[in-house]
């Protein structure tokens, strides 16, 4: 299974995986890594990973067909099998979301559908969920569509919400089980217990 991962900033969810690569607990190849800023600390350790880094963006490919094209053959020149999307901020293009229905995973900070939708992203979703007065927050992996955070539930991780926790505290509770669910979830579509529409 060789899995393309598109992120924008850190990558620590990136860098999850293939940690659970490297400790032989998914049986994955990490083949190429797409981000839209060509600073991201996910270039940074894609590459010290020895992970293929392409830095494909609007400053690269004004016209947004253009864009979404040299994604697209990125991801086939890589033979890549599932797109994980890791903190990417942008909208997957129609031509590369056609090529890969089904197979674009995105991990969301908050139970979806809950907290989710345009404009719902880092400290905004925590920010949401406290003062909703939640009692329960966590991650959800789920495919990817046309509509941000909507497609459907393929995984989710509950964490408390304590009643002191401000939105970073309740942003690091969530990003560890981000980093088990994720790969976790990935080995599942592996091992068949997850099925992805064909
Ligand atoms: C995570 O909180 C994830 O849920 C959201 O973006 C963040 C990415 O973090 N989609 P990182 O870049 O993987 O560290």
């Amino acid at each position: 299974m060789n899995l393309a991962f598109l992120a924008s900033h850190g990558g620590s969810n990136m860098q999850a995986i293939i940690d659970a690569i490297k400790k032989g607990q998914l049986n994955a190849n990490p083949v190429l890594c797409i981000s839209n800023n060509s600073n991201s600390k996910a270039l940074e350790r894609a590459r010290s990973e020895g992970v293929a880094c392409k830095h494909l963006s609007s400053s690269t490919h004004p016209d947004p067909n253009d864009l979404d094209l040299a994604i697209l053959d990125a991801l086939n020149e890589h033979q890549t099998d599932l797109v994980i999307l890791a903190g990417y901020m942008k909208k997957i293009g129609e031509r590369t979301l056609a090529a890969f229905r089904g197979k674009i995973l995105n991990i969301h900070p908050a139970l979806l559908p809950k907290f989710g939708g345009k404009g719902m992203y880092g400290k905004r979703v925590h920010e949401a969920v406290i003062a909703a007065e939640e009692k329960e927050s966590g991650p959800t992996v789920h495919l990817v569509d046309e509509k941000y955070d909507n497609g459907p539930i393929l995984a989710r991780a509950k964490v408390p919400v304590h009643p002191n926790d401000t939105p970073d505290d309740l942003a690091a509770r969530v990003l560890k089980e981000e980093h088990r669910i994720y790969w976790q979830t990935i080995s599942k579509i592996i091992s068949g217990e997850v099925n992805l529409p064909s």
